[in-house]
């Protein structure tokens, strides 16, 4: 690649963000322009794309194919909404399997087994890349963000091509024309940051719903949690920028968000002007075009009244909040850090049921914290019992290096929790399968999502509170809100039919 000036390009690149990425982002699609054309004469293009395929991507500009793989939660969704796009932009397209010219692992580390999977997928690409050696692999997400593992990656897996974190996402144009003129593994892991770069492209997996970060990090340290470590401290964005991405959303055809946090209900304390989650709703709620909002996650230690009033009085907040307990016993709650007990949360889920009627409250549940005994895991069941969750995430405890519970005597032995955790999981969905019909035989609004998988004419949508639901229409209705009679309850989604204006 002689006739690139790398020196150059380095030295004209803006010191501002979003314009420096945006400059590497054209730069990259320059230097994967030329390695195409190279493939192209060498032959190599033709054996992996066909003469066809060739042409066409020549005429879109499409210089390569790249594949994502996304574990862990909301977040690290978004987070690859935000580098697909950037990959679409520097003229790759989007490739089913880890067969592409770019492939990267967007890690989580919440549980040992989250970050077991990623090493799998490592072998897998390993022998792909012996294959097609001009293939690029990169690491982003929580797991980078220990050192332990990035250790580990350089020893062992040295064919890894770029390693990044939770605070640099944004950075990936750049990192991608490092590796791409440089001879060895590029590697940018931040402690933590303050900034937060607006206005870089984002890329939607439904034209017609989408996530919004409306903070990022977080500051609670529940004692068996790595998450406040692995993406930092809590951030608001400020919400004006929320607001405009909204509305700009909204003049896309979006009329669902979900505005996305750790904890969303301290949103907003750390800014310069301070303003309530509650108050950040109420102005997302005037905003024309936007139907329906949804929010994850809310603490239950900060939700307030002031926010129970606002989804009561609402027209577009959904009748679904997912309100994690972790356990219904006060003893491990203190020791989880958690900072209310299991009065406290039966009060709190009384209080909004009452507030908003057929509320569907979803919840996680953690069995075996260290200490934990029959007594704490009774009281976990009666909360249950008592509360009657829509559906319930429940997790085994999973030791994390440098939390504070992995540091505790007690942790309870692998039977014990095991068995738990399957009378757990029985008492969830024996209520949810009670609860989650309730609306049997009513009419309720659907916003379709897309044509149903099994059922050839039918399609598949969702209520407010988050249920699904099937029903014969037309793929028309995709993106759309319509009347919809529940006819039958299958327990955990209904079978429906279109009521016709
Ligand atoms: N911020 C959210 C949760 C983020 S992690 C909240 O506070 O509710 C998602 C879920 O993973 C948690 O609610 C918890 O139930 C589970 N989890 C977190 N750390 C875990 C661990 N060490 N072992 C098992 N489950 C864990
Ligand atoms: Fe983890 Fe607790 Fe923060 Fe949720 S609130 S991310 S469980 S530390
Ligand atoms: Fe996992 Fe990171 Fe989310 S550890 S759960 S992807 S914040």
């Amino acid at each position: 690649m002689k006739h690139f000036d790398f020196n150059k390009i380095y030295e004209e690149a803006p010191g501002k963000e979003p314009e420096r990425q945006l400059y590497f982002i054209r730069q990259v699609k320059a230097l994967f322009k030329a390695r195409f054309q190279f493939m192209i004469d060498s032959g190599e293009a033709k054996r992996q794309f066909g003469e066809e395929q060739i042409k066409e991507m020549l005429e879109k500009e499409i210089y390569g194919t790249f594949h994502i793989e996304t574990y862990g939660c909301q977040m690290n969704a978004k987070d690859s909404e935000k580098l697909q796009a950037i990959l679409n932009q520097a003229g790759l397209c989007e490739a089913e399997s880890e067969a592409a010219s770019f492939v990267l692992y967007n890690t989580c580390t919440v549980r040992e087994n989250a970050n077991q999977k990623v090493y799998g997928h490592l072998g897998f690409v390993h022998n792909l890349k012996k294959k097609n050696p001009s293939m690029l692999v990169a690491l982003c997400g929580c797991m980078m963000q220990e050192p332990d593992v990035v250790e580990k990656i350089k020893k062992d897996y040295k064919f890894v091509d770029i390693i990044f974190g939770t605070h640099n996402i944004f950075k990936l144009a750049e990192l991608i024309f490092n590796r791409l003129t440089e001879d060895h593994m590029t590697i940018d892991v931040w402690e933590g940051t303050t900034e937060i770069v607006e206005d870089l492209p984002s890329k939607r997996k439904y034209p017609f719903k989408s996530g919004v970060n409306i903070m990022f990090g977080c500051n609670n340290f529940c004692s068996y949690c790595i998450v406040p470590y692995v993406r930092g401290r809590e951030r608001s964005r400020k919400p004006e920028e929320i607001l405009r991405e909204i509305e700009k959303l909204a003049s896309e055809g979006v009329v669902e968000i979900m505005l996305l946090g750790q904890n969303v209900n301290s949103y907003g304390k750390t800014l310069d002007n301070p303003i309530t989650f509650a108050q950040l709703l109420e102005q997302v709620e005037q905003i024309p075009g936007i139907e329906r909002i949804r929010f994850m996650t809310s603490h239950p230690k900060d939700l307030s009244d002031q926010l129970i009033e606002v989804m009561k009085n609402s027209k577009k907040i959904c009748l679904h909040l997912h309100l994690p307990m972790q356990s219904g016993s006060s003893r491990i709650l203190k020791a989880m850090n958690r900072r209310y007990t299991k009065e406290q949360y039966l009060q709190l889920a009384e209080k909004i049921k009452k507030a908003v009627p057929g509320i569907s409250l979803t919840t996680d549940i953690i069995v075996g914290f260290p200490g934990e005994t029959e007594e704490d895991f009774q009281d976990t069941l009666d909360v249950v019992r008592k509360v009657r969750f829509d559906s319930a995430f429940t997790f085994i405890y999973s030791k994390r290096t440098g939390t504070p519970a992995a540091a505790m005597e007690n942790q309870v032995p692998e039977p014990v929790v095991k068995d738990r955790f399957d009378r757990l999981l029985k008492e969830v969905q024996t209520i949810a399968g009670k609860v989650s019909g309730r609306d049997l035989h009513t009419v309720q609004k659907v916003l379709t999502e897309e044509e149903d998988s099994h059922l050839k004419g039918w399609l598949t949508g969702r209520l407010s509170n988050n249920t699904v639901v099937h029903f014969p229409g037309d793929p028309s209705l995709i993106g759309k809100i319509t009347d919809v009679y529940l006819e039958e309850s299958k327990g955990f989604y209904y079978m429906g039919s279109q009521v016709k204006a």
